[in-house]
């Protein structure tokens, strides 16, 4: 949610954002070891709603047309380089040495670029497009050095304060460690969002000095640095409070999840999409869902999948990763879909298991029907062709064939890669043709 009072800026900003984000690179801090997460995986790597953490902070970088990003990796270097885009440039960082010292590692690359540079931080996935925008319009409106976006909440434990003069202009930020007890009581922090003139960053970081308390360089330490030579730093306070949520604990991770599950639900319901019950429905990022399908509560949605036009979705749905649903599809109570297409108007109502199935349309998947798809070893496919019946508890093992208007009796097992032909009736254990379809029915 944007602040009342900046919403008009939004809109300018988006206007403007082809023209100011011509000259911008972007440095995101990423080489954190990520103690507190007690985690054998990279704290960047752990997922929301199905992507990984850095990926959120990357999506903004995306958006505003960085002309080159550069992502410091220092721990799990390579899992990160792994599992992040190609298009971005990463910078090793072999010590963790503090802030400064991670951007001070982007030197070789940007200290002959006189633009403007956008340092954020990996692990804070919920700061939004608009609020970065506004952060470098503003920045480069006011001519600044430095641009630091900051956020007036309730619980200031843990990060930088923002100290101010008795001119309201900002003075310096002190980290919780380093503070009074009066700085410890403000609650104005900084967000880690940051824009930078090129040339004042980097003519500065050489001159951060390593804090004896942390025996680190803090980037937050430039700031004063910058004030003492004279340049102008700005603020920009957040309208969003959680932009500067940082991820640390796995608690951390649970709250930020809880932020962006509700963004992603309130984007489908924005498109059309009825969400009956927004508490108990969990659909990851990366689902295309058409307008009027009802999603019921208690329903689970992976990334990769895509739901059409009019369905009824759930309740306890629970439907996985390379799902296609065509128009029209009701798809109800436990009732699991995996890396298959179902055509349109398919029922599959009741409790049942579709895997690795290309499903045609109108076709009847009875309670109780499982394809099964494993073998103990390998994956295989099911194929139902158009109108087929499936009756209640049947079992295709996969590999099979079934054809267009087939109908498989109920408690069938239809098993031995033998298929069913188009319009006949199979039934038993295992399942036997025994006649053609009549009339549409056995
Ligand atoms: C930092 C800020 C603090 C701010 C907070 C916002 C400093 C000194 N402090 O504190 O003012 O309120 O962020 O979340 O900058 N990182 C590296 N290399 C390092 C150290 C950190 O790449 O050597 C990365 C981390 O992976 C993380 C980011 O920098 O993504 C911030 O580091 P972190 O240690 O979490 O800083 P904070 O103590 O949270
Ligand atoms: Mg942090």
């Amino acid at each position: 949610m944007v602040a009342p009072e900046n919403l008009d800026l939004v809109v300018q900003v988006r206007i403007l954002t082809g023209q100011f984000m011509k000259n911008l690179k972007a440095i995101v801090l990423a080489a954190g070891k990520g103690t507190r997460m007690r985690s054998d995986t990279p704290k960047l790597l752990h997922k929301i709603c199905g992507r990984p953490v850095i990926d959120y902070v990357l999506d903004i970088t995306r958006a505003l047309r960085s002309l080159e990003t550069y992502v410091v990796v220092g721990h799990g270097a390579q899992k990160v380089k792994d599992a992040v885009g190609r298009d971005v440039r990463f910078v090793l960082q072999d010590r963790l040495l503090g802030t400064a010292d991670a951007v001070r590692r982007c030197t070789p690359y940007l200290k002959d670029y006189s633009g403007t540079v956008l340092v954020l931080c990996g692990d804070a996935p919920l700061l939004t497009k608009d609020i970065a925008a506004l952060l470098i319009r503003k920045h480069l409106r006011s001519k600044a050095s430095a641009t630091v976006l900051t956020a007036i909440i309730d619980e200031p434990h843990g990060y930088g304060r923002i100290v101010r003069g008795a001119d309201g202009a900002i003075r310096a930020i002190r980290e919780q460690k380093d503070a009074t007890l009066t700085e410890n009581g403000i609650k104005e922090i900084n967000a880690g969002v940051y824009c930078f003139r090129s040339k004042d960053l980097f003519g500065n970081l050489k001159k951060v000095k390593l804090n004896g308390r942390k025996k680190e360089f803090y980037l937050t330490d430039v700031i004063e640095l910058l004030l003492a030579d004279g340049k102008k730093v700005e603020t920009l306070i957040s309208g969003q409070k959680e932009a500067a949520f940082g991820i640390n604990t796995r608690e951390d991770l649970a709250q930020a999840q809880a932020v962006i599950r509700r963004r992603i639900l309130s984007r489908h319901m924005a498109n059309g999409v009825t969400i009956i019950d927004p508490l108990t429905t969990f659909i990851e990022a990366g689902v295309n869902i058409g307008r009027d399908t009802v999603i019921n509560p208690m329903t689970v949605i992976h990334s990769d999948v895509r739901i059409g036009r009019n369905c009824i979705i759930g309740p306890m749905a629970h439907l996985r990763p390379g799902s296609r649903i065509s128009n029209g599809v009701e798809i109800g109570n436990f009732a699991e879909v995996s890396r298959s297409s179902i055509g349109r108007g398919v029922f599959q109502k009741h409790f049942s298991f579709l895997g690795d199935a290309r499903v045609g349309e109108g076709v009847n998947i009875g309670a109780g029907v499982v394809t099964a798809n494993f073998d103990g070893v390998n994956k295989h496919k099911t194929t139902i062709g158009p109108r087929a019946f499936i009756g209640s508890d049947a079992i295709l093992v996969a590999p099979n064939t079934i054809g267009a208007g087939a109908v498989i009796g109920a408690g069938s097992v239809l098993a031995g890669h033998r298929g069913v032909p188009a319009g006949m009736v199979a039934v038993g254990v295992p399942a036997r043709v025994i006649k053609k379809v009549a009339n549409g029915s056995i």
